[in-house]
């Protein structure tokens, strides 16, 4: 069996442990390397190991690099399958081999012992130094280090390290993401004094009840540990009580600095006091609930693949501080240290998860799973221990996961094993084992809101087994992904929130997920699956994020800033109820602040007085009374929650949550009436079909009924293969190609009576639409009808009113919500106001096109540009989609560049619209907002 083959841990490291900061000399590996990549092992040139190897004509790659994101080979994206016949653990003869050599000087000053560390290389390789061999590397996301001291040599030295993409390890590796081999983590050589500290364990808990902390750190025998601000100073391993210590939490994340001194080595380690407990059935740290307002995180970025860079690992982490997120899952993998070195400082719980996923054997019914493999116990355990060692210290970390999406196993059960043994004080998490046999934590993935409620009520259906049921009943609830964000969602954010608020036993949840895996290519657009040429591959599965390759917000992170809110913001009368639910902190550090608004125009502002409210409390204010007279038009009171002074994540006047009421709801209603004909004051209409041709000069063209949209991400898939999807049951509908039939164009009175029947090929199900024409001479009203007839099996993506109008407007204006988009159930976010924006700016530029970008509730709207400016009334609300392409257009987009603007600007006003939901992973869409096909009435008014 090959090396590569071979299904235990790789060979010749050194015992795992933690990443620490040393002031033992170390020298950086990373930089240009000599790089040659070859399409199979065999193809590999012999000999490249030695030292006075040719590498001249090679090509030079950065390390850490996935060489594919350099020009060699190409990425390649599956979610379950494996891109190679399953046949654990061998892998094809077509195996990417990327030979990597490096030649270093070696400082006269440098003297010792020393290892030579790698943290990360994906998938498996072999190691020489000066052609003597290392060892072999198996397990991606993992350190190992290797002692080095027979190789290594004064001055000139060359490190050869063959890396094969496909090996044993890619059976646990099976994650859904790109395929990127490279040695993509820092390369390093480390001294490691005679006298040093080879290891530290630091245990540093914390009683809630007095106040106390207690700090141990294991580490080797003769060194001291240091706490200057506590005073401390104790022998390594021996156990000192602090009675009076500031706790670490995600809120608060309190660090203290520390020293474990040998003669030969001083380490530097920023120590967080802290206990995890499970306790009736919560999960608790220092003794309060903990509610996961969550994300998974994968680590991508669009240029450079698994590599990421310091400044992009900051921002992304600014940016969730920023949305309320409080938690991160690494999904699924044990990050780069440098995420969990900010996670301890900026505060951020993490579940952290290890590099292990066999879904590919899912498709197979889990028959020859390695997670139930003997062969594959050593590494199971392996990858396992190698994690824990390496963030055992991070007090940020307060679960450990043993994985995902790998089925059952024995192999699992070692691995929670030998975890509980070496570090009891974290609860152990794994989802893809229902009976929760191994763990500590009853999780689920995409669980419906209704599943939720009912584990909320400790009254989910019970497990065959008694004593695993009991066990698992007592256990707290956690959603380890929940609210796929697939393109254009998710919905239904607000209904989750409430059941974590509802129920003790849910403890919040992970979002899949954060980033948007796109790959940047040279003209500026974004590549997903399939676009390399992959034989076998999961399209725009890849792009589920909530921000933008390049960190952009969608506008489902926002929705998430909502439902996050630490402090809940309610109007009731004249009175503000303020509820606070942050785990920790108080309100001090947030003041109040108010507007109120005439139709988006601020009328009086001011401030609030905040009451200091304890975590877990609420309180009431009163409102401000405004005495500005109000002029029949909507006045909307806004209050936002503002941080008080600038924290590490955020300025001061960050807003961290806001609500808004209507305070004055009149609005005029006008009813035009002018004598009816196919010319109805700035008004022509087609004699023959009644649909609109002209209205103030422009050449318009109506669709007087769309029920379709481009469908979403979410539209196009759903979790069960039994069922079928919106976008397939809407195409079978026909929603995509109605048909009109003109009834009838009558006057009735001052008005113009437009009767349409609406439908599809092949179908009996139809709409009949009527519209009633009328004008005051410089506006036209409609007032539109629409009655489903016949058998209706699909529900409607909208019910809305196309016009096609000229390509001179470019600016759109309205009073409504904004300033972002708002679907039925993803408006959280979105406020009442006065807004404005170019059509380009109205739209939101998912990676897939599809739809996007309607604004809700608007009342009224204005379009200008070089066309002029034309103005519309909706009542009730309706919601409004500007675009330079059609519905079809869109639709037919498979990239961002295939949408081109055509001659005329698209005016869509909606009246209902499906909500965006988040069935591509299980959970339906909560009605109303699945838009079940039922009579509606509505009415606009267009106008000069
Ligand atoms: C889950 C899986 C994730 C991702 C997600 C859907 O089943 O754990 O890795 O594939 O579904 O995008």
């Amino acid at each position: 069996m090959t090396y590569y083959e071979d299904p235990g841990p790789g060979y010749g490291g050194l015992p795992a442990r933690a990443a620490i900061r040393s002031d033992a000399p170390s020298i950086s590996l990373n930089g240009n390397w000599r790089f040659h990549l070859a399409e199979s092992v065999a193809a590999a040139p012999d000999g490249f190991e030695r030292d006075d190897f040719d590498d001249s004509d090679w090509a030079v790659i950065p390390v850490p690099s996935s060489w594919p994101m350099h020009g060699h080979g190409r990425p390649a994206y599956t979610n379950q399958a494996y891109p190679f016949p399953v046949d654990p653990p061998y892998v094809p003869d077509e195996n990417p081999t990327g030979d990597h050599r490096l030649v270093f000087e070696l400082p006269a000053s440098w003297s010792g012992p020393t290892v030579l560390r790698f943290d990360g290389v994906d998938s498996c390789a072999r190691v020489w130094l000066n052609g003597v061999e290392l060892g072999v590397i198996r397990g991606s996301r993992v350190p190992i280090e290797f002692g080095v001291d027979a190789a290594l040599r004064p001055g000139r030295n060359v490190l050869a390290v063959r890396v094969h993409q496909w090996s044993s390890g890619s059976y646990l590796e099976d994650q859904d993401m790109w395929w990127l081999p490279g040695i993509f983590r820092d390369v390093t050589l480390i001294a490691r004094p005679v006298d040093g500290v080879a290891d530290v364990f630091v245990h540093s808990s914390y009683d809630h009840v007095s106040g106390a902390g207690t700090l141990r750190v294991d580490t080797v025998p003769g060194a001291v540990v240091r706490v200057p601000s506590l005073g401390i100073e104790v022998a390594g391993g021996e156990s000192v009580t602090i009675p009076d210590v500031e706790p670490w939490s995600a809120e608060v994340p309190r660090l203290y600095d520390a020293v474990v001194e040998t003669p030969g080595e001083t380490v530097a380690l920023r120590i967080g006091f802290r206990t995890v407990a499970i306790v009736d059935g919560v999960l608790r740290v220092n003794g309060r609930r903990v509610l996961f307002h969550g994300v998974n995180r994968h680590e991508h970025d669009p240029v450079l693949g698994r590599v990421i860079p310091d400044d992009r690992l900051r921002r992304e982490l600014l940016v969730m501080k920023q949305h309320n997120i409080n938690a991160i899952r690494t999904s699924h993998y044990p990050p780069d240290s440098r995420l969990l070195e900010l996670c301890d400082e900026l505060g951020f719980w993490v579940m952290d998860e290890c590099d292990y996923e066999s879904h590919g054997f899912f498709l197979l019914d889990w028959h020859g799973n390695p997670a139930d493999d003997p062969r594959f116990l050593d590494a199971s355990v392996d990858r396992m221990r190698r994690m824990v060692e390496r963030d055992k210290n991070h007090p940020c970390v307060v679960m450990w996961s043993l994985g995902n999406e790998a089925g059952t196993g024995s192999n699992l059960t070692a691995m929670a094993a030998w975890t509980r043994d070496r570090d009891p004080s974290r609860p152990l998490h794994y989802e893809g084992d229902p009976t929760c046999a191994d763990v500590d934590v009853y999780s689920r993935m995409y669980a419906a809101h209704a599943e939720v409620e009912a584990i909320g009520k400790r009254a989910e259906p019970p497990l065959d087994d008694p004593v695993l049921d009991a066990r698992r009943r007592a256990m707290p609830f956690v959603l380890c992904e929940y609210s796929h964000a697939g393109g254009n969602g998710p919905g239904g954010l607000p209904e989750y929130e409430e059941l974590f608020h509802t129920y003790e036993r849910c403890q919040g949840g992970f979002i899949w997920e954060w980033i948007e895996h796109g790959i940047l290519r040279p003209d500026g657009s974004y590549a997903y699956g399939g676009d390399f040429g992959e034989e076998l591959h999961d399209g725009n599965y890849v792009l589920d994020g909530l921000v933008f390759p390049d960190l952009t917000p969608q506008p489902a992170l926002l929705e998430v800033r909502k439902a996050f809110e630490p402090v809940h913001l309610t109007v009731t009368g004249d009175v503000l109820h303020i509820a606070n639910r942050y785990d920790v902190l108080d309100t001090s550090h947030l003041s109040l602040q108010w507007s109120a608004a005439d139709e988006g125009e601020v009328v009086a502002q001011g401030t609030l007085e905040l009451p200091t409210i304890p975590s877990g409390g609420e309180a009431t204010v009163q409102l401000p009374s405004i005495t500005v007279p109000a002029q029949n038009r909507e006045r909307w009171l806004t209050i936002r929650a503002v941080l008080n002074a600038d924290t590490p994540w955020a300025a001061a006047g960050h807003e961290i949550a806001f609500t808004q009421a209507q305070l004055e709801a009149t609005r005029p209603t006008e009813r035009p009436s002018l004598p009816a004909s196919v010319v109805l004051g700035p008004a022509r209409f087609d004699p023959h079909t009644g649909r609109l041709t002209s209205l103030h000069g422009w050449d318009v063209e109506q669709v007087p009924l769309e029920l379709w949209r481009a469908p979403t991400q979410h539209d196009a898939r759903t979790w069960d293969a039994t069922t079928l999807d919106r976008k397939t049951r809407w195409a079978k509908a026909g929603l995509h190609r109605l048909r009109y039939r003109t009834v009838s164009v009558q006057p009735d009175g001052d008005e113009l009576v437009v009767v349409t029947m609406v439908g599809a090929a092949a179908t009996d199900a139809r709409v009949l639409t009527t519209y009633r024409w009328s004008s005051d001479g410089d506006r036209v009203t409609a007032d539109v009808e629409v009655e489903p007839l016949g058998e209706w099996t699909v529900p409607w993506a909208r019910v809305g009113v196309t016009f096609g109008l000229p390509a001179g407007f470019r600016e759109v204006s309205w009073f409504g919500l904004g300033p972002g988009q708002a679907y039925p159930d993803s408006r959280a976010a979105a406020r009442v106001g006065r807004f404005s924006a170019t059509i380009e700016d109205l739209q939101v530029p998912y990676i897939y096109p599809q739809e996007n970008g309607a604004r809700g509730d608007v009342r009224w709207a204005e379009l200008s540009g070089t066309a002029g400016r034309l103005t519309l009334t909706a009542e009730p609300h309706l919601a409004l989609t500007v675009r330079r392409w059609t519905t079809a257009d869109l639709a037919d987009a498979a990239h961002l560049e295939d949408l081109v603007p055509g001659d005329r600007v698209w005016l869509t006003l909606d009246a209902l619209q499906h909500g965006l939901g988040s069935p591509t992973s299980g959970a339906p869409i909560l009605p109303p907002h699945d838009l079940q096909p039922t009579p509606h009435r509505f009415r606009f008014t267009l106008g000069g």
